[in-house]
């Protein structure tokens, strides 16, 4: 049986910034966060992913790094940082923080320094062109707010490449000083003691750029370099990537001719998250069983992570066009809750329009299917948006703690908070908080409590096999079920609102004493599997069989 504890984590995704503040300045730090481990301990969380914690001028809510090796001072100094990994570690909680190498802050002095002189050391570590390459209109991340790829520096009076925002250069992967100085800032952190990265923009950072050239080649050997580096330093550290890749690319990350993986041990499963995004809209589950069919075989030790939201816009870039429609006429029909021609910037409450059942379905889904489950800070809670924010900082609101002032995340006069907390109306911290929701067994934080406690006693879910069982159901509803040597769990959800009934007799001789571990209402006992009542919106996760 596989002992590899990203496939049995919880992981809980945050930014300090907006996650509790411990000095009163209105910015959330680690002293904060400390102080909120026994929630999450609570909770059930056994990884925390931290969002960019270095400095930064945050022009991209830290993603534009100005030294990789040191902590915003905002949130505190490298000395509450260890604090933070020791504290955590003392509850089983591990920490991940975010490499983001692709490309530095345009402050970083790395690129100051090479700007101003073709002698300085740094020159090559960014990527130049003399003349204006013919691509700089294609391939911009962020279109409507970034109008090029290239941009042409004064000082240098050159040309540099920049995949995202013009203040985020980026790095040269061709050469072998970046690729070193990338493996001395993993080494660091792994020796303060995180558990390891969520690396930033993956296919990005083995783009080895060409002017010109908008389809440049990937030296995905990089990855594997690295993959041994961050191995040797520390046997058990864990590279989780954001590639967001088409299907036929996806295996490559992983290893490289087959055999177990070599590269990431985990990617994001976008083409899953895309999926189930579309099965929600429609409430039909065809889409995430073309997913299940569909998706590539992992090596040995490679993991999907699973995801509803994260801190970005929902991505259905890969959906085709009427698919988009119709999930944006469903979960993001105004222009403002749209972004990027092919995103969503709403919390997943409100795109539910709130509604508690959906919302456990949604969950209920997630957390059942194949791979590591990946939670955003809030979600636990209902949290919703604030669409008068920014961008993407609509979901990037301070975490609702209680019904003091700004929710419990801070003693700051209102005026002074890094993003005003959300008031009033039904996602407020009036009305949404964790305070209120801890006392209740009903709510939905209880609820998660409940489901994550249930799923650490079904390991066969992130560890074992994940199939679709294709048996004839009513319309709306999903079959699937996970195994591995310690059992077999199998799992019934109803996407739609109408309830069903299924027939699962012919997984009879795989059950020894079938029984319902978890379930949105009692349901009778399942029985021979024969007539299993689904109500509308309703799940059931019903243990078949466990081996001892
Ligand atoms: C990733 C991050 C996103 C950031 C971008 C640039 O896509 O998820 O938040 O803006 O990289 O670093």
């Amino acid at each position: 049986m596989s002992d590899r504890w990203y496939e049995k984590a919880v992981i809980y995704c945050l930014d300090v910034d907006t996650f509790a503040d411990s000095n009163g300045d209105g910015c959330g730090d680690f002293r904060g966060l400390m102080g909120r481990l026994d929630y999450l301990s609570r909770l059930g969380v056994t990884c925390i992913w931290l969002n960019p914690i270095h400095p930064t001028p945050n022009r991209d809510d830290g993603y534009d790094v100005s030294d990789f090796y040191n902590v915003d001072p905002r949130f505190g100094n490298l000395g509450d940082f260890a604090e933070l990994l020791h504290q955590a570690g003392n509850r089983g909680i591990k920490v991940i923080i975010d490499l983001v190498v692709n490309h530095t802050s345009d402050q970083h002095p790395w690129f100051q320094s090479a700007r101003e002189s073709p002698d300085s050391p740094y020159r090559d570590w960014f990527v130049w062109s003399e003349t204006a390459p013919s691509d700089r209109h294609q391939g911009m991340v962020f279109p409507g707010e970034q109008a090029t790829t290239w941009t042409k520096d004064r000082k240098a009076g050159l040309w540099y490449y920049h995949r995202f925002y013009k203040f985020q250069p980026d790095l040269n992967i061709n050469n072998p000083e970046v690729r070193e100085e990338i493996k001395k800032i993993c080494s660091f952190w792994l020796q303060l003691g995180v558990a390891g990265f969520r690396m930033d923009a993956v296919p990005f950072i083995i783009e080895q750029t060409e002017p010109g050239n908008p389809d440049s080649p990937k030296d995905l050997d990089f990855l594997s370099d690295l993959r041994q580096h961050v191995q040797w330093r520390k046997g058990d550290t864990v590279l989780l990537a954001e590639a967001n890749v088409e299907p036929a690319e996806l295996t490559k990350f992983f290893s490289d001719a087959g055999g177990s993986s070599s590269r990431i041990h985990m990617l994001f499963d976008f083409m899953l998250n895309t999926r189930l995004m579309l099965a929600l809209a429609r409430e039909n589950p065809e889409g995430i069983v073309d997913a299940l069919q569909d998706t590539p075989k992992l090596p040995d030790g490679g993991q999907w992570a699973t995801f509803l939201r994260n801190h970005d816009e929902v991505d259905l870039s890969r959906l085709t066009a009427d698919q988009r429609a119709e999930v944006f006429a469903k979960f993001g029909p105004d222009e403002n809750m749209q972004l990027y021609g092919r995103g969503i910037r709403r919390r997943l409450a409100t795109m539910l329009g709130g509604d508690r059942r959906h919302l456990e379905l949604a969950y209920s889904l997630q957390f059942s299917l194949r791979g590591t489950p990946v939670l955003r800070y809030g979600d636990e809670i209902g949290m919703g948006d604030d669409l008068a924010q920014d961008g993407r900082n609509a979901i990037r609101t301070p975490m609702q703690w209680s019904l003091l002032p700004n929710g419990g995340f801070s003693t700051a006069k209102p005026k002074d908070l890094v993003r005003p907390v959300i008031s009033g109306g039904d996602y407020g911290f009036e009305k949404v908080n964790v305070t209120l929701q801890r006392h209740d067994p009903q709510s939905l934080l209880s609820w998660f409590e409940r489901m994550i406690r249930t799923l650490k006693e079904c390991p066969e879910v992130g560890s074992g096999t994940c199939k679709h069982v294709d048996v004839p159901v009513p319309e709306g509803v999903l079959v699937h079920r996970a195994d591995d040597a310690t059992g077999t769990m199998v799992f019934v959800h109803n996407l739609c609102n109408n309830p069903g009934v299924v027939d699962l007799s012919s997984l009879a001789e795989d059950a020894e004493f079938p029984n319902d571990v978890l379930a949105d209402q009692e349901y009778a006992e399942p029985g021979a599997l024969d007539k299993l009542d689904v109500a509308g919106y309703g799940y059931r996760w019903i243990r078949l069989r466990r081996q001892l």
